[in-house]
C-alpha cells in the first residue's frame, strides 16, 4: 500500500539537488522570492500604518498646557450656590478653547474631603462623567443636571441619578496672596470618596479597580 502521507520538501537546495537563488546559496527560488515578496508587502504596511498610528496615539503622550487663571475676588463666590466662570482649559485657540466652571467657597459642613491649599474654593467641571454633555447648576433643586441622558448630581457634584460613571470633574483653585484674587488651575477627577486622580474620560470609573482599567492619561498634569 503506497505511502500517503506527503513528504514535505526541504526548503535547503542541497537536500533536492537544485541550484540556488544564486552561487552557494543553500534556500530554494521559490523560498527566497516568498521572502521577498513578504518582505516588500510589510515594508509597504508599515509606509501606511505607522504615521496612522503614530498620529493617533501622539496626543495622548503630549502634554497640554495649562496656567493659574484669574476667576475674581473671593467675594464672588458664596459657600451656599455656585458662580458660573468661563475658562480657557486650551490655551492659544481663543474661545474654542474655553469652557464653563461652576465655583464656590468651600463649606466645611459638606465638604469633608481634607482641606489644602487647593480646594479652598470648589471647581466644578461642566462636563457630565457619561458621555461629556454640558451640564447645568439647577440653583432652586441644588443640583447639576444633563440633558443628553437624564444624569443628575448634588450640590457637591457626586452622582445623584443616571448614567454618570463617577463624580464631576474638579480643578485646583488656590487664592493668589499677591493679587488678591481666586485663580482656577488644572482639572482633575475624582472617585466617589473625592479622592483625586489625574484626569480620566467621561465614562471611566475610577473607583476599585476602574482606577487600573482606566490609567492616567500623559496628557495633562495630575498636580498644580
Ligand atoms: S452625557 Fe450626561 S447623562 Fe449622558
Amino acid at each position: 500500500m503506497p505511502d500517503r502521507r506527503r513528504q514535505k520538501k526541504s526548503k535547503y537546495t542541497a537536500d533536492r539537488n537544485i541550484p540556488g537563488s544564486f552561487e552557494g546559496e543553500t534556500v530554494t527560488r521559490r523560498t527566497m522570492m516568498n521572502i521577498a515578496a513578504n518582505g516588500a508587502g510589510a515594508v509597504a504596511v508599515a509606509a501606511f500604518t505607522l504615521p496612522a498610528l503614530g498620529f493617533a496615539i501622539a496626543p495622548i503622550f503630549k502634554e497640554q498646557p495649562w496656567q493659574w487663571e484669574p476667576i475674581g475676588a473671593p467675594s464672588r463666590f458664596p459657600a451656599t450656590t455656585y458662580a458660573t466662570v468661563v475658562i480657557n482649559v486650551v490655551p492659544g485657540i481663543g474661545e474654542a478653547g474655553t469652557t464653563i466652571a461652576y465655583v464656590r467657597a468651600r463649606n466645611p459642613a459638606i465638604d469633608t474631603e481634607p482641606e489644602d491649599q487647593y480646594n479652598r474654593f470648589v471647581a466644578l467641571s461642566s462636563r457630565c462623567m457619561h458621555l461629556g454633555c454640558p451640564v447645568r447648576f439647577v440653583a432652586a433643586a441644588e443640583r447639576f443636571i444633563c440633558p443628553c441622558h437624564g444624569g443628575v448630581y448634588d450640590f457637591r457634584g457626586m452622582v445623584a441619578g443616571g448614567p454618570p460613571v463617577r463624580p464631576l470633574d474638579r480643578f485646583y483653585t488656590r487664592l493668589n496672596n499677591n493679587t488678591g484674587l481666586v485663580e482656577i488651575g488644572a482639572r482633575y477627577s475624582v472617585n466617589n470618596e473625592l479622592q483625586r486622580f489625574s484626569p480620566r474620560f467621561p465614562g471611566e470609573p475610577i473607583d476599585g479597580i476602574g482606577q487600573y482599567l482606566y490609567p492616567a492619561r500623559f496628557t495633562g498634569p495630575s498636580k498644580p
